[in-house]
């Protein structure tokens, strides 16, 4: 029987909450589908820092190596430890370390939740985002403190790191609708942006069954809201794949849906799989969480994995859940973190078919 090994960081706050839930999600359909799950728990979180005074051990990230994935909740508390040193001290560090170059976010129209669209139409959609270089680069510096000071802050954009996120968004495209938009700026960023889009124009010619659009990212931003229904895979630099996938979220009607995948396109090291949520520190210790991002972040695992059916078995369990109303606070219902995912689970169990 096939067996996977997983690296399971809970982290702080209402990571602690969903994550256990969504590994139960992922015994049940486990169970089912005829493989298993080792899951390794590791405590490194804002709690482990204040005893050890790192987030987490030196040879953290040897001990992760070896995993077939990592499946991570939140990190961050705010009240304990500055953002900065939490988030760049474990988050970051695996993204980086494990060159994990691609970000994956889906956001999708389910029948249940109030999404703040009108008419959301059904849209169903795929950001991936090119998750190590870009606008996110430690490249630059400032001088001259005062009046006279200058920040620089430069981007990066490689042949290879571009190349590889638009790749990615047409293999992706290739098993939904056959679509890629390209998030652009080329009007008003002078250097960066004419290069994408060319790369885009180079790499589109591998793939010539495929339709393709370019869109400047202002009037992208607008059109999620607009008309999210018209997109399938959106590829994006880092930070506009960012706020892209923060309007996907928005438009789904909660934080607390959206789920996310850190992928490491070598194999060298091991992908990690978390919700787009933080640590959720209002509502921490309250059983009100959401848990399905992390939920179907788990889903986005097990496609990973090439078990497509129990993924998509899982995203028709939490479907069905949505639908018949056993919901939490942030999408309207009155429901605990626990009753929801005990009510998917007892749906995967069930081997019922939605009507
Ligand atoms: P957040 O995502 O934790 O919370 C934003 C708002 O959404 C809050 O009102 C929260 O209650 C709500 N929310 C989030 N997840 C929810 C869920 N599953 N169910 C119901 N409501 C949910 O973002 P915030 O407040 O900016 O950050 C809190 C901490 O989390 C900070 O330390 C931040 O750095 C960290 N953070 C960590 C991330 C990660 O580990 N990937 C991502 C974002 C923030
Ligand atoms: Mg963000």
């Amino acid at each position: 029987m096939k067996n996977y090994k997983i690296a399971v960081i809970p982290g702080d706050g209402i990571g602690r909450e969903v994550v256990p839930v969504a590994l139960d999600v992922l015994e049940a359909i486990a169970k089912k589908h005829n493989f298993s799950f080792s899951f390794t728990q590791f405590p490194w979180s804002c709690d482990y820092y204040l005893d050890h005074g790192e987030m987490m051990p030196s040879d953290g990230l040897e001990q992760l190596k070896s995993f077939d994935a990592i499946f991570l909740g939140a990190v961050g508390d705010p009240n304990l430890v500055e953002d900065h040193i939490s988030l760049w001290g474990l988050l970051l560090k695996i993204r980086r370390e494990f060159q994990q170059s691609i970000n994956i976010r889906p956001a999708r129209y389910f029948e249940g939740l109030t999404s703040p669209l009108a008419d959301p139409k059904n849209f169903d959609l795929v950001v991936i985002r090119e998750n190590s270089e870009g606008e996110y680069s430690e490249v630059g510096g400032r001088i001259h403190k005062g009046d006279d000071e200058i920040a620089i802050q430069n981007a990066i954009f490689t042949r290879k790191g571009v190349e590889a996120a638009m790749r990615y968004a047409f293999k992706i495209a290739g098993e939904r609708r056959g679509h890629v938009t390209s998030a652009t700026k080329s009007n008003g960023i002078f250097h960066t942006m004419p290069f994408w889009d060319e790369v885009f124009d180079v790499v589109k010619e591998e793939y010539p069954n495929m339709k393709t659009s370019k869109t400047h990212i202002d009037a992208l931003a607008a059109f999620f809201i607009s008309r999210p229904e018209d997109f399938d895979v959106v590829v994006a630099s880092n930070l506009f794949g960012d706020i892209l996938t923060d309007i996907g979220g928005a438009i789904m009607g909660s934080i607390g849906i959206a789920p996310a995948a850190n992928i490491n396109l070598t194999g060298e090291y091991p992908s990690m799989f978390e919700p787009v949520h933080g640590s959720a520190p209002d509502i921490v210790g309250k059983n009100i969480a959401n848990p399905i991002g992390q939920i179907w972040t788990a889903k986005m695992m097990l496609d990973h994995f090439g078990e497509f059916e129990a993924g998509e078995e899982v995203l028709t369990a939490i479907e069905h859940v949505t639908k018949s109303g056993i919901k939490t606070l942030d999408i309207g219902g009155n429901a605990t973190t626990d009753e929801v995912a005990n009510a998917i689970c007892d749906f995967i169990k069930k081997d019922v078919t939605p009507s």
